[in-house]
């Protein structure tokens, strides 16, 4: 195997390059699992490792010495955080998943397309700039919201709160990021609450459907005997939360490749092919509570694992010709929404959300750079459009 060279990006650098395929092809094909000495990590990139690290019950989502950010803890967003089943491992994370799993697989999508829609017309009606920001942020985020009951308003102060709950996720946030979340975090609880107590209060099927994700969310606890408001109302957060950055990539990706000639009338599928092609998360991480051992690699506990979901979508093991957008390709192997118990349960939401977005933008005859700077973030690729 190879060492890496000298003038390579690290795994990290390359999610916001102009083009980090080349790079991925090159791991996959040289490095498929290694140790980075500059990371102080391994890196999984071809579809074998990602599988098999993500499908290991040794490596979990957060180290072991610290389920929640030192700098949030004991703050309104350090109790959202822990409780998050995308931040938990154990036997009370996966009851808990399959509530918001079940909860999203309920999802009126009809719903979601249609207020997309609606929300895009409306920012585009405003003329002047095309509003890429509102568009990629902001329509999804207030579209979870209004989803959630929020309304008049309210969904929009969810939508900017979301933005500030986020600044907490990454490694890098400042002490003044984990502030503005900590402050988000009050403000997402005094906003989402209320409708998650109707939704308690009001069984599905009986009166008005506003807040319907969140009535789903409590009729899915009750199927499952999950008997934990608290959970409940952090998970409701976590729904805008893992919309924000992945679902904006998503958009502003789509959008790139329409600029450079993707052509397809199909909105949908050019969008489901950019998960794949471009993903707009392309890594994730995992931390080793036990030794895991892979193809003769072993990762002991107490390191990191970086999982690149964007080189494994390229491996071509898994998906032929892989290099090439190709909207409608049949059954791809994609790895953009995880694997295994963490898997992503709110995709078909996302594609949703995405297509009406772009379908919007194309109607009004907006186009945009095909050559975009990224925004300098460590796994969400989003382009500054
Ligand atoms: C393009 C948009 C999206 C992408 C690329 C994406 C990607 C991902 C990935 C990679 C994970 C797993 C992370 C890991 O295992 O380390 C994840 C988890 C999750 N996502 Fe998404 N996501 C997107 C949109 C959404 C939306 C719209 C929702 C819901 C409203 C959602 C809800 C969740 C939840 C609840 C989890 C945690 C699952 C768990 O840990 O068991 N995601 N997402």
């Amino acid at each position: 195997m190879n060492a890496p060279s000298t003038v390579d990006p690290t795994p990290v650098e390359a999610v916001r390059l102009a083009d980090p395929y080349p790079f991925y092809a090159r791991l996959v094909a040289e490095r498929p699992f290694a140790f980075d000495e500059a990371l102080g990590a391994w890196v999984a990139a071809d579809a074998a490792a990602v599988r098999a690290v993500l499908g290991a019950g040794a490596l979990r989502v957060r180290p072991v010495a610290e389920p929640v950010p030192a700098g949030i803890a004991g703050t309104a967003a350090g109790e959202v955080f822990g409780e998050l089943v995308r931040m938990t491992d154990g036997a009370a994370a996966v009851r808990l998943k399959g509530v918001v799993a079940q909860a999203l697989a309920r999802a009126d999508l009809g719903r979601a397309a249609a207020l997309a829609a609606r929300f895009t017309g409306e920012a585009l009606a405003g003329g002047g700039e095309v509003p890429y920001g509102e568009l990629m942020f902001g329509v999804p985020a207030r579209v979870v919201a209004a989803l959630s009951g929020l309304a008049d308003g309210a969904d929009r102060a969810a939508a900017r709160a979301i933005a500030d709950f986020v600044r907490c996720i990454p490694a890098t946030a400042t002490p003044a990021d984990q502030r503005a979340a900590a402050g988000a975090a009050v403000r997402l609880r005094e906003l989402l609450g209320p409708s998650l107590a109707s939704a308690s209060a009001a069984p599905l099927g009986e009166g008005d459907t506003a807040n319907g994700l969140l009535r789903e969310l409590v009729a899915a606890a009750e199927r499952s005997g999950w008997a934990h408001p608290g959970p409940l109302l952090s998970n409701a957060i976590g729904f805008l939360s893992q919309t924000y950055d992945a679902t904006a990539g998503l958009i502003g990706n789509t959008l790139v490749a329409l600029a450079r000639g993707a052509g397809t009338p199909d909105t949908g599928a050019l969008v489901r092919e950019v998960v794949r092609h471009d993903a707009p998360v392309q890594n994730t991480r995992r931390f080793a509570a036990g030794a895991f051992t892979h193809a003769g690699s072993t990762v002991e506990p107490g390191q990191q694992v970086l999982v690149l979901l964007a080189a494994a979508n390229r491996d071509p093991a898994v998906n032929p010709d892989p290099h090439t957008l190709s909207p409608g390709r049949v059954n791809p192997t994609v790895f953009t929404f995880g694997a295994g118990a963490h898997r992503c349960p709110g995709g078909e939401l996302a594609a949703v959300l995405a297509t009406a977005v772009v379908d919007g933008v194309r109607r009004a005859g907006w186009s945009t750079t095909a050559t975009p700077a990224y925004r300098p973030l460590a796994n969400a690729r989003i382009p500054l459009l």
